[in-house]
């Protein structure tokens, strides 16, 4: 609640009365939909190598809070608001976390979380220990419809898949056109559509599409069996 208020008063003061209600409309609309999700997987072993960096590129892996420079903790505040970015960058790296940040000549533009499995609960299949989701994918606006994306995240999975996991997800809101649209461009495949709800001691999962098979519980990492992606999803 305290986040939201400190976003409209934000988005207020930079755009105006009129803007806010246009923006406020859209928001409404977006709750609507919230619990609407794309599911995303990626099979990492399965992944051409990441393009190469040019142009003053360059990925970084922060790992925790206090390897997070101070000009980038400086950049993620400003963009993002500090009253909403500071207590979630604490949380996120508080979770086990990792932020990728994409730089240009070493300013960022844009940021990517990557969670292990144990944080994220529930999902809406059961994961195994070398599953990774990646979340709050975010190019700043100036940077937008340039491929920052794409990159940012076919990087991020050779990272994670370095770091020992073997398949990623990610979920998308469905009204998310530019991300649905942004992982076309990426190893991941769209799974399938759901709706989730988080009842006291319940997960409630409805499931509104489903393309690929859906990992069975209790696989292990390596072998993913009946549950892999099947390589003709696209996203
Ligand atoms: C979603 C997002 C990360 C995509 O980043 P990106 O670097 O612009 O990605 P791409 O360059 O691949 O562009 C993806 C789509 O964005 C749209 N787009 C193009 N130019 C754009 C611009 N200037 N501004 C906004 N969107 C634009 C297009 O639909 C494009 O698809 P296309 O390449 O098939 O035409 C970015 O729009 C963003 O930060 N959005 C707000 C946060 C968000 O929604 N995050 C996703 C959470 S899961």
């Amino acid at each position: 609640m305290r986040d939201r208020w400190f976003r409209l008063r934000r988005y207020l003061t930079s755009h105006g009365l009129c803007a806010t209600c246009r923006r406020a409309a859209v928001v409404v609309g977006r709750r609507f939909f919230r619990r609407r999700v794309v599911i995303l997987g990626a099979e990492l072993n399965d992944m051409p190598p990441p393009p190469d960096l040019h142009d003053g590129l360059s990925v970084t892996c922060v790992e925790s809070e206090s390897q997070l420079r101070q000009e980038d903790r400086a950049v993620l505040l400003e963009k993002r608001g500090a009253e909403i970015m500071a207590p979630l960058i604490q949380r996120r790296f508080g979770y086990g976390a990792d932020l990728w940040l994409l730089k240009r000549n070493d300013t960022v533009v844009g940021m990517l979380w990557s969670l292990p499995r144990e944080t994220w609960r529930p999902h809406v299949f059961p994961l195994t220990p070398r599953d990774i989701l990646l979340l709050d994918a975010e190019v700043f606006p100036e940077f937008r419809g340039q491929g920052m994306n794409p990159l940012l995240t076919r990087h991020v999975l050779h990272g994670v898949k370095n770091k020992g996991y073997t398949r990623a997800y990610i979920h998308v809101a469905i009204w998310n056109t530019p991300q649905l649209r942004s992982l076309r461009k990426t190893p991941f495949r769209r799974l399938g559509a759901a709706s989730q709800w988080v009842l006291p001691g319940r997960n409630v999962v409805v499931w509104n599409e489903m393309l690929g098979q859906m990992p069975a519980q209790g696989q292990s990492g390596d072998d993913h069996g009946p549950g892999s992606l099947s390589p003709n999803d696209t996203a």
